[in-house]
C-alpha cells in the first residue's frame, strides 16, 4: 500500500508533491521520491527512510517544474532502498512511472524485456511497466506523442497482470500526467488551473475537493485545463466530480472516525493482497529443497500479542494440513526456556512490524540452536526479515492503529498458505485435497466483505452491553485462539475486563466469574463442536449469562434457543472460519471503546511496536 501524489498546473509542483506525500505517509514510510518535468528533462530525487529525508534531498537538488510526480514507499518487492524507490525509469530515462500495487507477472515479463536487451536497476515489480510503455512506444503509431504515449500505456494494461495504479510522465510531453487504475485505489483532484493525480484524497484535499474517483480500468489524462477518463474500453467518458466534506483527518482515515474502523474495512482488500502470494514456494522461501521441506519433523512458532494469537490458530493448521507437529510460544517464553536442539527444526516467528524485540530475541536463540527460520511479516526490510532465512510477506499495507485487525487476519491467511505448501511437498494433502482446500482459500476475501456488513448489528449490540465490568469469549479448536483474541481486543482499546477461554475448560473454574448479566460471547461455528457449545452456552445461561452466540446459517434455529443475541458470519471452510469469525468481535471492541470514549487508535499504556523486552 504505496502513496502516489502528481501535479500538473501552473506553479511549481515540488511544494504540492512533497507536502502531498506528506498526508499519504500513513499508507507507507519506508522510502520516497519524486520527478519532476524541468523543461523536457526530467529531475528524479529518491531517498530512503520517510518523507522528511526526500524533503531534504530534493531542497538540495532544487528541481523546479509545472509537472511532477510523487511517491512513498511500502515495500513489497525489493527491499527499502535508494534504487528500490519510486519513480522508477526505462532504459532512456525519459518515462517514469511511480506504482501502487503488485504486478503478479512481473518475473515472465522482465525476463522477456531482458532478452530484448532492457537493463533494470531495481528489484521492483513496478521497473517493468516504465520498460513495457519504452518497448511499446516504439510498436504504437499515431498522429502525436500524446496519443502515442497513451496507447503504449493501453498495449502495457493489456500485458500486466494483478492489482496496480499507476502514474506515468514521459519527458516529450510535458505538461501531460497519465493514471491508471485497476484494483488499487487512484484518484484525481480537479483544481483551478491545476489538477491532481493521487492514491487517496488527502494527498490533495488542501487544494481542491472536487474529487473523480476512477473505476477499474480507466485511464485519466491530466493536463492543467482539464482532466480526460477513458473508460475500460478506452471511450472518452463523461467526468462526474465528487465534492468532498471530509477534513484532512477524517480524510486520512478513509472517512472512518478511527484507523482501527479503517482497518477492519480493509479487511476483504487485505486477505486479496496476502492470497496474491499464497502459491509461494516455501522451499524456495527458506533455501530447502524437496527432501530438506520433507524431512521438517518440527515446527515451533514464536510470537507475542495477536500474532501469537495467530500462531495458536497456525497451529490447528499445520498439524491436520501437513502432519507436523507444532508448539506455539510466546516469544518471551521461548527466550528463556530449555528448548531441546532437536533436528529438522524450523522456527516461524509471526510479527506484523518485524521489530518486536521479544520476537526477534526468540528467532534469533532458534537459529543458535541450529533450526531454519521463516519470518511471517509485514514489513519489508525490518529487523525480523533480516534475521530470519527467510519471509513470508503478508501484504497487508501498513496498519497504524495500536490494536492489530487486519494483520492477524492475513497472518492467519498466510500460515494457512504455509500448511498447505507442507502438506503438498511432503505428501500429506492429496492433490485432490490440496486444490479443494485453495479453493477454500480463494473464496475468502468475498466472505471477508460480507463479514464486515455485520457493524450495525454488533453495533447495536453493544449499547445493552457496553457498561457491563467484564466480558467472558469461549471457543474451541481453531476458535478458541479467535476467544483469546476477542478479550484481548477488547481489554486492549476499552480498558474492560476481558477473558477468553476455550470453552471446554470452563467448568474446571472459570464459570465462576460468570455472573447475572455478564456478557459471554460464543464463537461456535456449525461444526463438529457445535453440540458441544451447546452444553457449555446452556451452563452460562444457566449461571445468568447474557449469552450472544457467533453462528453460521446452519447454527442459527439451535442458537436461538439457548443464546441471548445471535449473530450469524458468512461460512466458510471449517479451517477458515475463524479468520471472519474474528471480525463481529473486532467491531465489539471497537464500538464498546468508542461509547466508553476511548482513545481508539491509541489506547493508554500501548505502543505499536514494542522495540524493548
Ligand atoms: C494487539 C497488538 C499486539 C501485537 C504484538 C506483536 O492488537 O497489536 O498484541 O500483536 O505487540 O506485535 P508484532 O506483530 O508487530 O510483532
Amino acid at each position: 500500500m504505496c502513496g502516489i501524489i502528481g501535479y500538473v498546473g501552473n506553479n511549481n509542483s515540488v511544494p504540492y508533491i512533497i507536502d502531498g506525500l506528506k498526508r499519504l505517509e500513513y499508507r507507507g514510510y519506508d522510502s520516497a521520491g519524486i520527478s519532476i518535468l524541468q523543461g523536457h528533462e526530467l529531475v528524479t530525487v529518491r531517498a530512503v527512510g520517510k518523507v522528511a529525508e526526500l524533503e531534504k534531498a530534493t531542497l538540495l537538488a532544487n528541481p523546479k517544474g509545472n509537472t511532477g510526480i510523487g511517491h512513498t514507499r511500502w515495500a513489497t518487492h525489493g527491499k527499502p532502498s535508494e534504487e528500490n524507490s519510486h519513480p522508477h525509469t526505462d532504459c532512456t530515462g525519459d518515462i517514469v512511472v511511480v506504482h501502487n500495487g503488485i504486478i503478479e507477472n512481473y518475473l515472465t515479463l522482465r525476463d522477456k524485456l531482458e532478452s530484448r536487451g532492457h537493463r533494470f536497476k531495481s528489484e521492483t515489480d513496478t521497473e517493468v511497466i516504465a520498460h513495457l510503455i519504452e518497448e511499446n512506444l516504439l510498436h504504437v503509431r499515431a498522429e502525436n506523442d500524446q496519443d502515442r504515449l497513451l496507447k503504449a500505456v493501453q498495449k502495457t494494461n493489456k500485458e500486466i497482470a494483478g492489482a496496480y495504479a499507476y502514474g506515468v510522465l514521459w519527458a516529450r510531453t510535458p505538461g501531460l500526467l497519465i493514471g491508471v487504475k485497476n484494483q488499487s485505489p487512484m484518484v484525481v483532484g480537479l483544481g483551478k488551473d491545476e489538477n491532481f493525480l493521487a492514491s487517496d484524497v488527502p494527498a490533495f484535499l488542501k487544494h481542491t475537493n472536487k474529487v473523480l474517483f476512477l473505476e477499474d480500468g480507466e485511464i485519466a489524462l491530466l493536463h492543467v485545463d482539464g482532466v480526460t477518463v477513458l473508460d475500460k474500453d478506452g471511450k472518452e467518458k463523461e467526468v462526474k466530480p465528487v465534492k468532498i466534506s471530509w477534513d484532512q483527518q477524517t480524510a486520512e482515515k478513509g472517512g472512518f472516525a478511527h484507523f482501527m474502523l479503517k482497518e477492519i474495512y480493509d479487511q476483504p482488500q487485505a486477505i486479496e493482497d496476502t492470497l496474491r502470494t499464497a502459491r509461494a514456494d516455501f522451499g524456495k522461501i527458506l533455501g530447502l529443497d524437496t527432501t530438506g521441506i520433507r524431512e521438517l519433523r518440527n515446527i515451533h512458532i514464536i510470537a507475542c500479542g495477536t500474532a501469537y494469537h495467530a500462531g495458536l490458530v497456525g497451529k490447528y493448521y499445520i498439524e491436520q494440513l501437513a502432519g507436523i507437529p507444532v508448539s506455539v510460544d510466546l516469544a518471551s517464553e521461548y527466550k528463556y526456556r530449555a528448548i531441546p536442539p532437536l533436528p529438522h527444526t524450523l522456527a516461524v516467528a509471526i510479527s506484523q512490524s518485524g521489530e518486536t524485540a521479544d520476537t526477534i530475541g526468540a528467532i534469533k536463540k532458534a537459529k543458535e540452536l541450529g533450526f531454519r527460520t521463516l519470518a511471517i511479516c509485514n514489513v519489508l526490510g525490518s529487523t525480523l526479515t533480516r534475521t530470519c532465512d527467510g519471509t513470508f510477506f503478508t501484504h497487508c499495507g501498513p496498519e497504524i492503529s495500536v490494536a492489530s485487525t487486519k494483520a492477524f487476519t492475513s497472518q492467519i491467511t498466510s500460515v494457512y498458505a504455509l500448511a498447505l505448501f507442507l502438506g503438498k511437498a511432503n505428501g500429506n494433502l492429496s492433490q485432490a485435497a490440496f486444490d479443494k482446500a485453495y479453493k477454500g482459500l480463494l473464496a475468502l476475501s468475498k466472505a471477508m466483505s460480507e463479514a464486515v456488513k455485520l457493524e450495525y448489528e454488533v453495533r447495536h449490540l453493544t449499547r445493552k452491553i457496553y457498561k457491563a465490568d467484564r466480558f467472558i469469549f469461549l471457543g474451541r479448536n481453531v476458535n478458541f485462539p479467535i476467544a483469546l483474541e476477542g478479550a484481548l481486543k477488547l481489554k486492549e482499546v476499552s480498558y474492560r475486563s476481558a477473558e477468553g477461554f476455550a470453552a471446554g475448560e470452563i467448568k474446571h473454574g472459570p464459570i465462576s466469574i460468570i455472573d447475572k448479566g455478564t456478557p459471554v460471547f460464543m464463537i461456535m461455528p456449525h461444526d463438529s463442536l457445535f453440540e458441544k457449545m451447546l452444553s457449555a452456552c446452556q451452563e452460562c445461561r444457566a449461571r445468568g449469562a447474557f449469552v450472544v452466540v457467533i453462528t453460521t446459517k446452519n447454527g442459527v434455529k439451535q442458537a436461538k434457543d439457548v443464546a441471548d443475541k445471535v449473530i450469524t458470519v458468512p461460512q466458510t471452510d471449517d479451517l477458515l472460519q475463524p479468520i471472519i469469525d474474528v471480525v463481529p468481535l473486532q467491531f465489539l471492541a471497537y464500538w464498546i471503546a468508542k461509547r466508553l470514549g476511548c482513545d481508539i487508535d491509541q489506547p493508554r499504556n500501548l505502543a505499536k511496536s514494542v522495540t524493548v523486552e
